[in-house]
């Protein structure tokens, strides 16, 4: 444990004196084929396909295609796919496990209880998820602080005990205007969907857009409370069994 404590203390101090695209070129090189990005094809997330792919970096990209992502989110696939000349590898719900829960509840089960939703969520991307990050060392991630409270929390590198992997959230602390302004400048393909009022984008019946002025979590899973709105993909820091390196990955 004091080993990886080391290695996560190193890994902050380093992501502090680097850009974001020298820290992304150091871990590629410190765990060659073992470092991985998750997009929805957010705008944060396009920021950092961008830094990615224009850098031509040894990173591969995967998203978590759950079957019930907006079209808007395909049509951001393929115009990525486009740009960079590249393939964003799919990861898919498993067959059986998504049959045979649809088979009971039927397709849209999330709306009538959490525990519903959170297997969905579960089926649809947290097992996919799982199989996208074997055998890999770091995860990388579009999380930003601003999006909800208990992400002011978590620190720039953390070790995510429940995948059993480093993750490092580049743009944690970017603002909305510069990640806009960041796309703007480098004519990024982005989801026509934040022009709508939409600003965390996931799947198309639990996300909706916001009104000015209201919490960014408020467009997903609506129709829940506000503390049971994760899906499961990132672990909560102030959970015990997630916390042990907190203290130490928030130098
Ligand atoms: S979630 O926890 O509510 O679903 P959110 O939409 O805020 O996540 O996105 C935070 C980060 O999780 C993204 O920047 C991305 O790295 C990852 N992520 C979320 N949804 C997906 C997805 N469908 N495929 C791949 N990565 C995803
Ligand atoms: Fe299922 Fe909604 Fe979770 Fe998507 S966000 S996996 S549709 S419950």
């Amino acid at each position: 444990m004091s080993m990886l404590k080391d290695t996560i203390s190193q890994l902050v101090k380093k992501s502090n004196s680097s850009t974001i695209e020298g820290f992304l070129s150091y871990l590629a090189n410190e765990f060659p084929g073992e470092v991985t990005f998750s997009t929805s094809f957010s705008y944060e997330d396009q920021v950092i396909t961008h830094i990615i792919l224009s850098n031509h970096l040894p990173i591969s990209i995967f998203t978590l295609d759950t079957g019930r992502l907006f079209s808007e989110t395909y049509t951001v696939w393929n115009s990525t796919n486009e740009k960079y000349d590249t393939h964003v590898k799919g990861y898919f719900p498993d067959k059986d496990l998504l049959e045979k829960f649809v088979a009971e509840k039927g397709p849209d089960s999330f709306y009538k209880s959490v525990e519903n939703r959170k297997e969905c969520c579960y089926i649809r991307k947290v097992d996919p998820l799982k199989r996208a990050l074997k055998d890999q060392s770091v995860w990388i991630t579009g999380l930003r602080a601003e999006h909800s409270p208990s992400r002011h929390l978590i620190p720039k590198v953390e070790w995510d005990e429940t995948n059993g992997i480093i993750k490092y959230h580049p743009i944690l602390n970017w603002s909305g205007t510069e990640i806009a302004d960041y796309i703007h400048l480098h004519n990024i393909p982005y989801n026509a969907l934040h022009e709508q009022g939409f600003v965390s984008i996931g799947c198309a019946p639990c996300t909706r857009a916001i009104e000015p002025g209201e919490d960014f979590r408020a467009g997903r899973w609506w129709w829940e409370e506000s503390n049971k709105k994760e899906c499961g993909l990132h672990a909560h820091p102030q959970d015990p069994k997630t916390s042990a390196l907190g203290d130490e990955a928030k130098l």
